[in-house]
């Protein structure tokens, strides 16, 4: 794997501030990304849907300033200084440094802001650690002799993003990625995310995806904690298989539009992810009862009403409700009248596939 190619070569010096703002998505995957050896290496390949709706804004002002031993960072959130963030950003910093030397020499200032509610259960570090990555390349961009392409800008993106979160990989382009390298998978890369760049079937544009809000609460499990259960895990080798094989029966899937299959797939990896999590040593369980009680309710209705619903969890409680547009009105209805009452304060977000990263004017 080469990696050296991401190390910058010829970048001038003259650039005394910058100022630059960009807006990430989060994702949800389908084919799931649970277990991972140094440095956020996947064992197996996964793929995910680029939201659109549930996103971070993240500016960040970067000053010239005196070569330092460690980068100089403040962090702001939703507009308040907020310190909590700043270890796990500090971290961020060290790892991607080599390959982003420029951090020991600009002081910055970092503003942030999510679009969907703080403590929601929805993971911000996919969206919040691509968006400081897009910041940065956008930087180096500026300050590099060569001309950056578009294609290098967007890889080298997921490649940082990646090494502060591995699903964060995902977030940089969109309405599907790819991450980890897969045979069937066109430039695939355990390095970073590539588009799957395959004519999907109409079904699957514009897809849905309705987050209802279970539990708002910090995980008892983190996902870093949840990885590392996966090296002694006696399924684990027989899990990284099947993950493969599930990417490349998806692709098919996705190709013909066999929404049939795709429900199938989509909702037995969500279960394993959370099987695995049930077998770990020790083990844990991150659903709570009313995940079931809406697991339930989502195949009731199927079967009554002939839909293509289907659910996909994450590290989490909360269930993401996927579906085609064509059944939109229809199933909006059905969560409002049956199962928001599941959701703490009855709250859900609506989303569906989106584009990517967009770089914007500015955080207001
Ligand atoms: O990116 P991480 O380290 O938070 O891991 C995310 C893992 C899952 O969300 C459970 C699955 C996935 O592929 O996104």
């Amino acid at each position: 794997m080469n990696t050296d190619q991401f190390i910058p070569e010829s970048l001038q010096n003259t650039i005394s501030e910058l100022k630059v703002t960009w807006q990430t998505p989060s994702n949800i995957a389908l084919v799931k990304y649970w277990g991972k050896s140094d440095p956020q290496i996947p064992k197996n390949a996964s793929i995910s849907f680029t939201l659109e709706h549930c996103h971070t804004v993240t500016s960040i002002d970067f000053i010239k300033a005196k070569r330092r031993e460690l980068p100089k960072f403040d962090m702001y959130f939703e507009g308040k200084k907020n310190d909590d963030f700043k270890p796990k950003i500090a971290t961020f910093f060290k790892r991607i440094s080599q390959y982003c030397p420029y951090v020991f020499e600009y002081d910055m200032i970092i503003r942030s802001k999510n679009s969907f509610p703080h403590s929601s259960g929805i993971a911000s570090s996919a969206s919040g650690l691509s968006a400081i990555a897009m910041c940065l390349m956008s930087l180096e961009k500026a300050l590099s002799l060569d001309n950056l392409n578009d294609q290098f800008f967007k890889q080298k993106a997921s490649f940082l993003a990646r090494l502060g979160s591995g699903s964060a990989s995902r977030s940089i382009e969109g309405p599907l990625v790819v991450w980890g390298s897969h045979d069937e998978i066109k430039e695939s890369s355990d390095l970073f995310g590539v588009p799957f760049n395959e004519e999907v079937a109409p079904i699957f544009k514009n897809y849905q995806d309705t987050i209802l809000l279970v539990d708002k609460g910090e995980k008892q499990v983190s996902s870093t904690v949840g990885h590392n259960l996966m090296h002694d895990h006696p399924y684990a080798e027989q899990r990284f298989s099947q993950a493969n094989e599930n990417i490349k029966k998806l692709k098919q899937i996705l190709i013909n539009g066999d929404i049939t299959s795709f429900i199938g797939l989509v909702e037995s990896e969500a279960l394993t992810l959370h099987a695995m999590m049930l077998t770990s040593d020790p083990y844990f369980i991150l659903m709570k009862p009313n995940t079931l009680q809406i697991i339930n309710e989502i195949w009731r209705y199927r079967k009554e009403q002939n839909s293509y619903i289907c659910f996909t969890l994450d590290a989490g409680a909360n269930v993401h409700v996927l579906y085609p547009e064509k059944e939109k009105e229809k199933v909006l209805q059905f969560i409002e009248n049956q199962l928001s009452k599941y959701c703490q304060k009855n709250q859900y977000i609506c989303d569906n596939t989106g584009f990517g990263a967009r770089k914007i004017d500015d955080i207001e």
